[in-house]
């Protein structure tokens, strides 16, 4: 039987990028004997100009009926100025929340090659590698009420910061899990100084800490933890914490993997597809980059580094995932960069977003076929 994968390119260098993700995922399906099949849909900007919403109702349940969904990035300054809801961002949440997808997992590994692509001193990342994992459909993106207000003494807006204990439960026990099967180091990330929902959050992590002896528990507060991470990246191994302060410390933490173009993420649902692993969604964590959409200059490896999530996540190909993994620091490793990873090295090749998936799969194809 076939898995079904959704491939919504979205907007931007979008179609770019998932373009040479998924012709990765093809290579890998014929190489392994695995039957992949692929539908696409349109969503954010370009679903909002066909169909007036970034999100139909049909491509959701589409989306819930596939056993994967590939996602590029959605937005864009033709659609900046539309109203809050109907704005291409709104598709994401529309996925997260219609998928049940709790769990986003954002791993930030600095490659020896990328070092001298960052601005940050070789000393301070060279081994980096951790994970976040960022909670997905609770907190200050789902509240309510959240909405803005005329009144008789001028505009106001409000939004509301709401977590039930299970939410905070099932993604903190997640972080636990995470961490055993890793260097077993977890950092909980909060405001327990300021916010209610953050003190339940450090009161839970603190219970759970109790089921998982092995794993040492650690809580940062989030505005310490965003100078920790670019002052003793090296320390973190996962790092659990809530959607709003996990969107802001994954940014920053790209800045150690070199480029926004290195870093996939999967976002992960408690059922499980046709496959028996969880359903979910994968997606490079940058967006749309309007100002080099169409010039072939984007960096596909985010993309391609998502198919490989998608792969072991939602497949369980851990042999497959790696096989695109090592062939991504293949390439690197003869020089080959894109513009937003370029540094000067001596032996640096640039090449193009196409040429880059070109150079991954054919690294794929000429690794013995024993996976
Ligand atoms: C991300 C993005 C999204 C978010 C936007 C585009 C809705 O910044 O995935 O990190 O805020 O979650
Ligand atoms: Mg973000």
């Amino acid at each position: 039987m076939a898995y079904k994968i959704l491939v919504l390119k979205g907007d931007g260098i979008g179609p770019e990028v998932v373009g040479e993700a998924l012709q990765v995922l093809k290579v890998v399906a014929r190489r392994s004997a695995i039957d992949l099949e692929f539908h696409e849909a349109l969503i954010g900007g370009h679903a909002i100009d066909t169909h007036g919403t970034p999100l139909t109702d049909e491509v959701l349940a589409r989306a819930q009926a596939s056993d994967a969904v590939l996602l590029g990035a959605v937005g864009g300054p033709k659609w900046d100025n539309t109203r809050g809801d109907k704005r291409p961002e709104q598709a994401l949440l529309g996925l997260r929340k219609g998928l049940g997808l709790f769990a986003n997992l954002r791993p930030v590994k600095t490659l020896k090659e990328l070092v001298p692509a960052s601005p940050l001193r070789p000393e301070i990342i060279n081994g980096v590698d951790f994970i976040v994992l960022r909670e997905l459909t609770g907190g200050i993106y789902f509240g309510k009420p959240s909405e803005r207000r005329d009144t008789q003494a001028g505009r106001e807006a409000v939004d509301t910061c709401f977590y039930t204990e299970e939410e905070m439960r099932r993604i903190i026990r997640f972080g636990f899990e995470l961490a055993r099967d890793r260097r077993k180091r977890l950092t909980s990330v909060d405001k327990a100084n300021i916010l209610a929902t953050s003190r339940l959050w450090r009161e839970i992590a603190t219970e759970i800490a109790a089921d998982y002896k092995e794993v040492t528990l650690e809580h940062q507060l989030v505005d310490s933890m965003a100078m920790h991470l670019i002052r003793r990246p090296r320390d973190f191994d996962v790092i659990v914490t809530e959607n709003l302060f996990g969107d802001i410390l994954t940014d920053e933490a790209s800045v150690l993997a070199g480029s926004m173009g290195m870093l996939p993420s999967a976002s992960l649902g408690e059922e499980l597809n046709s496959a028996g692993f969880r359903i979910g969604m994968y997606e490079p964590i940058h967006g749309t980059a309007p100002d080099i959409a169409g010039r072939d200059e984007a960096n596909p490896l985010a993309a391609i580094l998502s198919a490989a999530m998608l792969l072991e996540h939602s497949l369980g190909m851990r042999a497959e995932a790696e096989l695109v993994v090592n062939a991504v620091e293949g390439v690197l490793r003869e020089g080959y960069r894109t513009r937003d990873i370029q540094t000067g090295a001596s032996g640096a090749k640039l090449v193009g977003c196409k040429a880059m998936g070109r150079l991954v799969r054919e690294r794929i194809e000429s690794q013995e076929s024993d996976t």
